[in-house]
């Protein structure tokens, strides 16, 4: 496989053409940034661990029924995909009040939800990612009402079998976000990451009971360095994938 011309840069990753028009050659970032990108910084390390964790993730979710475009890992920083048309969504799984969510609506974050909350972002850093319901979803043609039926449908299996997984490793899920696109054949996946940037994950075995962040809130609220943190999700999960 040839890596040939960058298409796009974001903020964590960048995205290369490769000689198989169906394929997209990723490289992941020491970037790191919140709150779109008003904090920003570089942090050694942290490319290679989420292309570690996203690829290891994405395996165990196959082994579990969830398909997605991940391909194959090819070194440290670097992945192979499939090519999608992604649909302009952020799409968020919650089984924990915290967040923008604990905020919105007055409520302690670690109150448990009586069931998991599917919400859904424009995908837009002009406008703040702004929350959308289905109908605007449908209303401004972001999917149809049969595209969003299925995105819907794979994010609550994204999150079953995310749920098994961390609570295999004695990670509570607080809730993660994800993306979703069509391949060129029509086939609606799971795209993107799922590593630490994307969720909230929280310690089981926290020593004094109070919350143990080992995600990206570490970042966002300056509570200490990621790296230990991501350096732990990717042993659990390792030790997870080996005895499976
Ligand atoms: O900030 P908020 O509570 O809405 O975030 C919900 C979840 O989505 C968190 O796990 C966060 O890491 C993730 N998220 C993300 N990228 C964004 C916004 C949220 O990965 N742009």
């Amino acid at each position: 496989m040839e890596k040939l011309e960058k298409l796009y840069e974001g903020k964590a990753k960048k995205l290369y053409a490769t000689n198989d028009p169906d394929i997209l050659w990723v490289e992941y970032m020491n970037q790191a940034t919140a709150g779109n990108g008003a904090k920003k910084a570089q942090i050694e390390g942290k490319g290679e661990l989420n292309n570690h964790i996203t690829s290891v993730i994405f395996d165990l979710l196959k082994a579990r029924g969830v398909e997605s475009h991940f391909v194959q890992r090819l070194s440290d920083t670097e992945q192979l995909v499939r090519r999608m048309n992604m649909f302009p969504l952020e799409i968020i799984m919650r089984n924990t009040a915290a967040g923008s969510f604990a905020q919105r609506y007055g409520v302690a974050e670690g109150t448990e939800l009586k069931k998991p909350i599917l919400e859904f972002c424009v995908k837009s850093d002009e406008l703040g990612d702004p929350f959308i319901n289905d109908d605007g979803i449908i209303a401004l043609g972001l999917a149809s009402e049969e595209e969003l039926a299925t995105i819907s449908r794979q994010a609550r299996a994204v999150n079953d079998a995310l749920l098994d997984i961390f609570t295999k490793i004695g990670v509570q899920l607080v809730d993660f976000k994800i993306e979703e696109g069509k391949t060129g054949d029509g086939k609606i996946l799971l795209a993107d990451e799922i590593t630490p940037d994307t969720c909230r994950l929280w310690n089981k075995d926290s020593k004094d009971g109070k919350v143990e962040h080992l995600d990206k809130d570490l970042f966002r609220r300056d509570l200490g360095d990621i790296i230990p943190a991501y350096e732990d999700i990717y042993a659990r999960l390792t030790a997870l994938a080996k005895d499976e």
